[in-house]
């Protein structure tokens, strides 16, 4: 009979709280797995009270679903993706619905768009954040596609989101990857985020010597400043949790960071587009160092460098720690919003930012008190160019970057390796420097390959080469890119 308001494939740990956060708003989910043995235990574990109904086989799920059939995969991303899709394709019909949960490429979501299109079928490429924890009570969800799905879908989605005062953290971002694609952002931002915290952390664990207790009582206080935020939180609950011994359990992890690629797919797109991502960039890059362990422990035998302690006020330093982290962050997530705005102007999307930070508040990652700030910066500007460009943004700046700079100097004096911090630093001054040295930069393309370069004194758009030797000739390259 077909009963089920919604059919969900794949379950594992998001798809199963997924479909149990589903339940608890009343609508019917019918669940499939690869391996049938895991919907039987779901249903005879965890969905055991619910009113989630078990399948054996795509055919079952998909006639055991109203119309249009809804059906969201919540599979490992990449190819099990599209085999799912071509099991489903035979028994749906024009108009039925798949949507991708998960981690998806978003040039992965514009192709499924435009073929299921093809077929009349209706594709959604929704990012979904915010783990085990927000798939079962209230996820962040970031839906782009074929937007002729999105009444079909939306009672759903905001019915089981998280919410701010109210407000769903799931709104419509556009065509196609667009929701992959601002969820790929997202997941970047959290690269950055994270390690951001982790240099703050390593500055007062090895600039100052402080213990993890001593750690976790910093980073709770810093929870209700400016910082407040999920990660600023747990981070204060990891330094906490204590081993059997009674020893921080911290300090115990192996320091080499894993990471499933969205980090690298931001940065590797920030490139493509031109996009200063330099922050992002730097913590992926920082994952990438920390993998390499045994060349650091020989190296940190052999390569010279400073004593790594502070020998200033120690409270003063945390207070500059904590506003150049905040800085950092503001750098960070002004990047990020960069990149969305060239890729909207670059892909033809309509995104609306306001309501991508809204999406943010609550129940992903980096969901945190300052997404209200950026907010409210779109609300009075919807066009704003760059977040460092509203006032309130400006200001906060204005009243941090002595500590950040403070904080930038005495880490290269100690030989603490804090590279968003500084990365973060160098974009800013970067983006108000009026003039940068690209003018020479220019001189020496045209010297060494005769790339040409425009004048200040000339209009934009006319190209001068010189022959810098006497010996070159007149003729210049063709390719000027700027
Ligand atoms: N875990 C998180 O915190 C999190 C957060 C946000 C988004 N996501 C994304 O959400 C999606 C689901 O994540 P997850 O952590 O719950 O599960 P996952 O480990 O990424 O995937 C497991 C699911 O995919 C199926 N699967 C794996 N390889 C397959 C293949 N070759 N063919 C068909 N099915 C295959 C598995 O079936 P079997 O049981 O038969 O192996 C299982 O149902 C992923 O795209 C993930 O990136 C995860």
């Amino acid at each position: 009979m077909s009963q089920a308001d919604i059919g969900l494939i794949g379950l594992a740990v998001m798809g199963q709280n997924l479909a149990l956060n589903m339940n608890d708003h009343g609508f019917i989910v019918a669940v499939f797995n690869r391996t049938t043995s895991k919907v039987d235990d779901f249903l005879a574990g965890p969905a055991k009270s619910s009113h989630i109904i078990g399948t054996h086989s795509v055919e079952e799920l998909c006639r055991s679903l109203k119309r249009p059939r809804r059906i969201i995969l919540m599979v490992k991303a990449g190819a099990p993706v599209d085999e799912f899709i071509d099991l489903c394709v035979p028994y749906l019909e024009k108009g039925d619905i798949i949507i991708d949960g998960g981690n998806s490429l978003f040039t992965d979501s514009n192709r499924r768009t435009q073929e299921l299109a093809k077929k009349g079928l209706i594709f959604i490429g929704a990012g979904i954040s915010g783990g085990e924890e927000g798939a079962r009570h209230g996820p962040s969800i970031m839906p782009g596609g074929n937007i002729n799905g999105w009444p079909h879908v939306k009672p759903i989605f905001q019915a089981i989101s998280a919410k701010v005062e109210g407000e769903p953290c799931c709104e419509w971002v556009g065509d196609e990857g667009a929701g992959h694609y601002v969820k790929m952002v997202h997941n970047g931002i959290e690269y950055g985020d994270l390690q951001l915290i982790g240099e703050a952390y390593n500055l007062m664990k090895t600039g100052l010597g402080l213990d993890a207790e001593q750690l976790h009582q910093i980073f709770e206080n810093w929870n209700s400043s400016e910082l407040d935020s999920y990660l600023i939180d747990i981070t204060s609950q990891i330094l906490e949790r204590r081993d059997e011994d009674g020893a921080p359990l911290v300090d115990k992890i192996l320091d080499v960071a894993g990471q499933k690629g969205t980090g690298k797919w931001t940065i590797v797109n920030a490139l493509d587009l031109g996009m200063p991502l330099t922050l992002i960039g730097e913590a992926v890059f920082a994952r990438c160092l920390s993998a390499l362990k045994e060349e650091r422990v020989e190296a940190s035998r052999t390569l010279s460098g400073p004593q790594p302690h502070f020998t200033g006020n120690p409270k003063e330093f945390i207070e500059n720690i904590r506003q150049g982290l905040y800085a950092s962050k503001i750098i960070s997530y002004a990047q990020g919003f960069m990149l969305m705005r060239q890729a909207a102007l670059e892909y033809g999307w309509k995104l609306n930012y306001g309501s991508v930070a809204l999406m943010w508040r609550g129940g992903c990652i980096i969901r945190s008190r300052f997404l209200g700030d950026i907010k409210k910066a779109f609300d009075k500007k919807p066009e704003l160019k760059n977040l460092l460009l509203d006032s309130f943004f400006q200001t906060e700046l204005s009243r941090v970057q002595s500590g950040w700079r403070k904080v930038v100097a005495a880490a290269a004096e100690m030989g603490i390796p804090i590279p968003c911090f500084s990365a973060a630093l160098s974009f800013y001054d970067g983006y108000r420097s009026g003039r940068l040295p690209a003018n020479l930069l220019q001189a020496q393309r045209d010297f060494f390959g005769a790339h040409t370069y425009e004048r200040l004194d000339k209009p934009r758009g006319q190209f001068f080469h010189t022959n810098w030797t006497g010996k070159g000739g007149a003729v210049s390259a063709s390719s000027y890119n700027a």
